[in-house]
C-alpha cells in the first residue's frame, strides 16, 4: 500500500485513476494525497464497490462503474498522471460466500466480478467441452492435472448439473493425485475466474489505452498475483514493439519503442506480510511513460 501511493502520487495537483477501486483502500490514501485542485476517478466492475464508494464525499472524487478495459473513453491524449491497476479479485468479494469465489464455502457457481459480465462459472463448468475445460485450466491456472479434471467434470455433470463451489472444489480434490501445498482446487478456481471475466483480454486493452491516456513522465502502477498477469506485463515493456502492432506484419521503417520504462519492482515487506498474507504473492512494478 505504502509504496504504492509514494510511487503513484508524484503531483499533488495531477489527474489520477484508480482502475481497480474493490473496497477503497488505495483510493482513499490517493486522495489523502493530493490537494483539492488534484482529482481522482475511479473504476470498478463491481456494485459493491460502487456502494462503498457513496461514502467519499469529497469534490475532487468520482466513481465509474465500468471495465477499466473502456478507460481511454473517459480521458484525452497525455492527459492523466498516474494509473493504478490492482488486479484481481479483492479480499471482500473472496470472503462474501454468494460470490462464488472460494472454494472454502459453499455458494451457487458465480464468480463474476459484476453483474454486467454474462458467463459464469456454472455455465462453464456444465457447458464447456472437455478440451476447453481443459485449456483453460492449463492456460489459466497452469494446472498440470487439467485434462483429468475436465473429463471427470464431464462425467459428473452428465450425472447432475455441477451446482456449487464445494460441490466441484469436492471433485477437484477426489480426481487429483499430486498432493499440493495448497488447497487442490486453488488453480482451477483461479482459472475459471480469469476466464469469466477476461482478465487477460482486459488487462491488455487497459496498457493499451495508457499509452494513451498517461502524460510524459506519468506513471502506471501494476500489481499482478501470477505469473500469467507478470508475463503480460513483462512483455509490454520489454519489446520494442507497442502493443496495437503485436502479430501485424511491421512495415521496415515503422519499429516504434515501447513508451514504458520500469523504474521498479516491489515486494511486499515482512510487516505488510504478517498484517496481509494474501499480499505474498504480490508484485508491484512501476512503470513511466517516457514518450508522447
Ligand atoms: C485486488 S481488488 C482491488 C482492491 C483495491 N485496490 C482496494 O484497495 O480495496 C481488484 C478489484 O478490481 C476489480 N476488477 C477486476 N477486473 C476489472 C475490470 N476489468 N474493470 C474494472 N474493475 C475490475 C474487481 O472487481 C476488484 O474489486
Amino acid at each position: 500500500m505504502k509504496e504504492s501511493i509514494d510511487n503513484l502520487v508524484i503531483d499533488k495537483n495531477g489527474i489520477y485513476v484508480d482502475c481497480t477501486f474493490g473496497a477503497g483502500g488505495h483510493s482513499a490514501e490517493i486522495l489523502k494525497k493530493l490537494t483539492p485542485n488534484g482529482r481522482l476517478f475511479s473504476f470498478d466492475l463491481d456494485e459493491e464497490s460502487k456502494i462503498i464508494s457513496k461514502k467519499i464525499k469529497q469534490q475532487n472524487f468520482k466513481f465509474t462503474l465500468d471495465n477499466f478495459k473502456n478507460i481511454s473513453n473517459y480521458f484525452c491524449e497525455n492527459q492523466v498522471s498516474g494509473v493504478l491497476l490492482d488486479c484481481g479479485v479483492s479480499s471482500p468479494q473472496i470472503d462474501t460466500s454468494h460470490r462464488g469465489f472460494s472454494f472454502n464455502k459453499d455458494a451457487p457457481l458465480d464468480m463474476r466480478f459484476g453483474k454486467t459480465i454474462r458467463n459464469d462459472a456454472k455455465k462453464i463448468v456444465n457447458n464447456y467441452s472437455i478440451d476447453e475445460l481443459t485449456s483453460i485450466f492449463k492456460n489459466f491456472g497452469q494446472e498440470e492435472e487439467s485434462r483429468k479434471i475436465a473429463k471427470q467434470i464431464a462425467i459428473e455433470r452428465e450425472k447432475n448439473e455441477i451446482q456449487t463451489t464445494l460441490q466441484l472444489a469436492g471433485l477437484i480434490r477426489k480426481t487429483k493425485k499430486k498432493y499440493t501445498k495448497n488447497n487442490p482446487a486453488t488453480k482451477v478456481f483461479q482459472a475459471i475466474r480469469m476466464e469469466i471475466n477476461d482478465e487477460v483480454g482486459n488487462l491488455r486493452c487497459c496498457l493499451q489505452a495508457l499509452e494513451k491516456i498517461l502524460k510524459k513522465r506519468g506513471r502506471a502502477l501494476i500489481i499482478t498475483f501470477h505469473s500469467i498477469e507478470d508475463r503480460i506485463i513483462k512483455d509490454y515493456i520489454s519489446t520494442d514493439i507497442p502493443l496495437h502492432e503485436r502479430d501485424l506484419p511491421l512495415k521496415d521503417d515503422s519499429v516504434a519503442k515501447s513508451k514504458f520504462k520500469l523504474l521498479a519492482t516491489i515486494f511486499p515487506s515482512a510487516q505488510e506480510l504478517q498484517s496481509n498474507k494474501r499480499s505474498r504473492s504480490a508484485k508491484l512494478r512501476v512503470l513511466e511513460k517516457y514518450e508522447n
